[in-house]
């Protein structure tokens, strides 16, 4: 057993509990927080084929030091996991990696929609959190912009009781407005060409396919006020719409471009400063915070705009961040759990577990690359001081440590 004494909860109460293990275990938790396990339901772990960038090892740690018990892994992999064997394949090599790490990480697996391989869907309930669609291109070649392959992936979805994950940017403006930036070498104008509209298109899309289908649907990344207004919309008309957005749309923004180069470059891209997306999140609008962890190496970072690949990692500062906002008095500690935790939990029907995170709400340090798990050793939020950090993570009774 695990015993925690004298922790305090969200609301200030203190508490005692014990937490099922195989080892014997007390932690004196005077002073810190207990949160559940956080559950972070956007990841790119990169396995299969990019381990250079990141894999189970390394990020599995990363989740850990960040507060995360549980992630579920997006399908744009080397190959891309668009098949039930592939999602089995995958499975087979984390259990690995993460047994090397010594690391029990709980994982869910996206599959990734592939006009080729629509069949897999009635197989996947099994193997797989829920559908993933690239509505537009990103990184790796996993895309579906035909209205036709759209439909079935969102029918098949309804019929077998998966929820349709989207990254909602639309393929033929993005294209048109790639040509017309089409010598840019300006990092900044990533935002621009990868704008509202482009994000407003694909998601009312998706809305239209998920009233037409009934299929649950889950919008990753949201960004703008533009997106959120239609996703208002459909809540209230009663559809089972759902949306996700992510620190750096929250934390950063076009004007991090000057210091950040191409380590701002993220798909969906920053955007001009404005609260839309901080009102949402008190609004309720916004069901969850995904990190959308997108390691690539510094060396890829520094390539000249055009090359340079897009993503920035985040699992291991989100929360952090987070309790920055809420010292701040942006959001509340309440808030933060049904973000990071509850509301992924309930959205794809998570059991509950007893994994937990003892926070230090009030200790303060700087976000240190040479202190990261991450494989990538870098973040856009470096030089930040953050104040609340995890300093016990546990997850299936195996207590780690921070600091
Ligand atoms: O910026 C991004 N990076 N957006 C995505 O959609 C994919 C991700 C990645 O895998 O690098
Ligand atoms: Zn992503």
């Amino acid at each position: 057993m695990i015993h925690i004494s004298d922790a305090l909860s969200i609301d200030g109460q203190i508490q005692n509990l014990s937490i099922a293990s195989h080892s014997d275990l007390s932690i004196d938790a005077e002073g810190l927080t207990l949160f559940p396990g956080l559950i972070d339901p956007h990841v790119h772990f990169r396995v299969p084929g990019m381990d250079y960038k990141e894999d189970w090892r390394s990020a599995s740690k990363a989740a850990i030091y960040g507060g995360y018990t549980t992630v579920f892994d997006m399908p744009n992999t080397i190959p891309p996991t668009c098949t039930v064997a592939l999602l089995q394949q995958k499975k087979e090599l984390i259990d690995a990696q993460l047994h090397e790490a010594g690391i029990p990480l709980r994982y869910q697996l996206f599959l990734g929609a592939d006009k080729t391989h629509l069949r897999e869907i009635a197989h996947a309930k099994e193997f797989a959190v829920g559908i993933k669609v690239f509505m537009g291109s990103s990184t790796g070649g996993l895309m579906m912009d035909d209205d036709e392959s759209l439909q079935a992936v969102f029918e098949l979805a309804a019929a077998h009781q998966l929820v349709v994950a989207v990254h909602a940017e639309d393929e033929k403006r993005l294209r048109d407005r790639q040509q017309q930036f089409k010598n840019s070498r300006d990092y900044s104008d990533h935002s621009k060409i990868r704008d509202a509209e482009t994000a407003r298109i694909a998601v009312e899309k998706a809305i239209t396919l998920a009233r037409r289908t009934l299929a649950r649907l889950y919008i990753t990344h949201v960004s703008t006020a533009e997106e959120l207004a239609l996703i208002r919309q459909a809540k209230r008309e009663g559809l089972s719409v759902y949306a996700e957005t992510t620190p750096h749309h929250l934390f950063l923004s076009t004007k991090d471009y000057a210091a950040l180069q191409g380590k701002a470059v993220v798909n969906p891209p920053l955007r001009s400063p404005d609260i839309a997306v901080w009102e949402a999140i008190t609004e309720g609008v916004i069901d969850t915070i995904g990190s959308d962890h997108a390691p690539h190496t510094e060396a890829e970072k520094a390539k000249p705009y055009g090359t340079c690949p897009s993503g920035v990692p985040g699992i291991e500062t989100t929360l952090p961040l987070l309790l920055t906002a809420y010292h701040q008095g942006m959001i509340s500690l309440q808030r933060i759990v049904q973000l990071t935790s509850s509301r992924a939990q309930e959205i794809f029907h998570l059991a509950h577990t007893e994994d937990a995170v003892l926070v230090d709400l009030n200790k303060k340090m700087l976000v240190m690359p040479e202190r990261l798990k991450t494989k990538c050793a870098w973040s856009p939020f470096a030089g930040r001081e953050l104040q609340g950090w995890p300093v016990y993570t546990i997850v299936q009774g195996q207590c780690f440590p921070l600091f």
